[in-house]
């Protein structure tokens, strides 16, 4: 028996996220511009540059999101932009940020806002970024700002966006900002990222009582490489942990566990209102002998559906089993991140439909599943990938502004206006995912048989 329909709960947030430096153009006080002029460092030569010149046409966008049915929206804020340099508040890029946020309240598009979002202002990057606990204090000033400013406007916050993808990328791969590759310097990146997360919920609780605070997570469903081989399973299962756990058991139960080190955190206890999940990709994991930091790489399982420029795997069913694991956090979870680069939409709608079909079974068993935010609404800028991966529902061309909405923003539209998915609709827009999403028997064969 197969469902006719899935509906999900009343209330439901449907939106898409973007963040700050990705789209907003004409960032150039952050550690990310500086290292864009770096030859070699982004994809060929990309510099996000204008982006999609939110800073000045955002409101656009948001017209757009609106008329595609959705009714939130996760954007962070620009912290070079607010505090251009120690201390010194900008007025006007205050005065912007009001602007927005009460431009996606007029639009009925509930703001979740990001904190921290990859980007440091040059100032706090010069003095060591995230390697000096320095840097936990000078946020919570930021944060308190920010919230005495922007907080009648703003209920849903994330403090930290994905801490683990960033030590990896800065601190452990070397290809983002500042480029180092340290184990170490990794490990205490990410705990000083925990804390800060942590000082941050107590502060925005402490000026805002009916704040949701959470932290966002990106999980990835972690497997061994080669299953039969006893090395790849222990260390699929290290590199879960390091990954996916260990953050998830900081801002729950409070604790350090190694290779952060070994503490108890007061002020990690209970950190969260909600969990946010990114989700992207399964990923294997497995002992490379000869080029050991081989062994720190995602693999992808190349049997399956991949993603534009190997980017990911495309693999539903994960989403539906970090939803369960995660379920024991006990707190209401957001996917604040989910999508794919796909530059010709000839995947996305499968993906979005198998997607949500996971989270509505998710959902059936009882998971708090409180909302779902696509990445991303529109074309950006990819970090070290630059403009070639495209990830929007929306098209951009980058020389013109000019904006396109692709079939699969059209499809999540319906999705969103209806609170539903029907076999009707996944026959319209990719009868392909028919099987995945409603199961083996098509519906006209249902049909025919009487
Ligand atoms: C996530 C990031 C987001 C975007 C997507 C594709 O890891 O949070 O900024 O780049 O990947």
């Amino acid at each position: 028996m197969y469902p006719s329909i899935l509906s999900f709960p009343e209330g439901f947030l449907w939106g898409t996220a973007t963040a700050s430096h990705q789209v907003e153009g004409g960032n150039t006080n952050n550690d990310w511009y500086l290292w864009e002029q770096q030859p070699g460092r982004i994809r060929n030569g990309d510099r996000a540059g204008t982006a999609c010149d939110w800073w000045n046409r955002a409101e656009e966008d948001f017209d757009r999101a609106r008329e595609l049915g959705q009714n939130t929206h996760r954007l962070s804020l620009e912290w070079s932009r607010l505090e251009p340099r120690p201390g010194e508040w900008d007025t006007s890029a205050f005065a912007r940020y009001r602007q927005v946020l009460a431009g996606l309240r007029q639009r009925h598009l509930e703001p979740m806002v990001t904190l921290f979002h990859f980007t440091l202002p040059i100032w706090v990057a010069e003095r060591g970024g995230w390697m000096n606990p320095e840097t936990i204090s000078l946020f919570s000033r930021y944060v308190e700002h920010v919230v005495r400013e922007l907080g009648d406007l703003v209920t849903l916050w994330c403090t930290i966006n994905e801490p683990v993808v960033y030590a990896y990328q800065g601190y452990l791969r070397g290809i983002w900002p500042p480029g180092r590759q340290s184990f170490p310097e990794a490990v205490r990146v990410l705990r000083h990222l925990l804390l800060a997360h942590g000082e941050a919920y107590r502060l925005i609780h402490a000026l805002q009582g009916e704040a949701q605070v959470g932290l966002v997570k990106n999980m990835m469903y972690v497997e061994p490489w080669r299953p039969d081989s006893w090395l790849d399973r222990k260390w699929a299962g290290f590199m879960n942990r390091l990954y996916n756990e260990l953050s998830l058991i900081a801002v729950t139960e409070g604790r350090f566990l190694p290779p952060l080190g070994r503490a108890t955190v007061p002020k990690l206890i209970d950190s969260i209102d909600f969990l946010g999940v990114n989700y992207y990709t399964r990923a294997l994991f497995g002992v490379d002998k000869r080029r050991w930091m081989n062994s720190l790489n995602p693999r992808l399982n190349t049997a399956g559906i991949i993603s534009d420029y190997e980017y990911g795997e495309v693999f539903p069913e994960g989403l539906y089993r970090i939803l369960k694991h995660v379920q024991r956090c006990g707190k209401p979870i957001y996917i604040t991140e989910n999508g794919l680069p796909d530059a010709d939409d000839d995947l996305r709608p499968y993906f979005i439909l198998t997607h949500l079909q996971q989270v509505w079974r998710a959902i059936q068993e009882g998971v708090p599943v409180r909302g779902y935010y696509h990445w991303s609404l529109l074309d950006n800028f990819e970090w070290s990938e630059g403009y070639r991966m495209r990830f929007g529902l929306i098209e951009v061309d980058f020389a013109t502004q000019r904006r396109r909405v692709r079939r699969s923003g059209r499809l999540y539209a319906e999705i969103c206006q209806t609170n539903a998915i029907t076999p009707e609709l996944v026959e319209r827009y990719a009868p392909e995912a028919m099987e995945a999403v409603f199961g083996a028997r098509l519906p006209s064969a249902v049909k025919e048989m009487g």
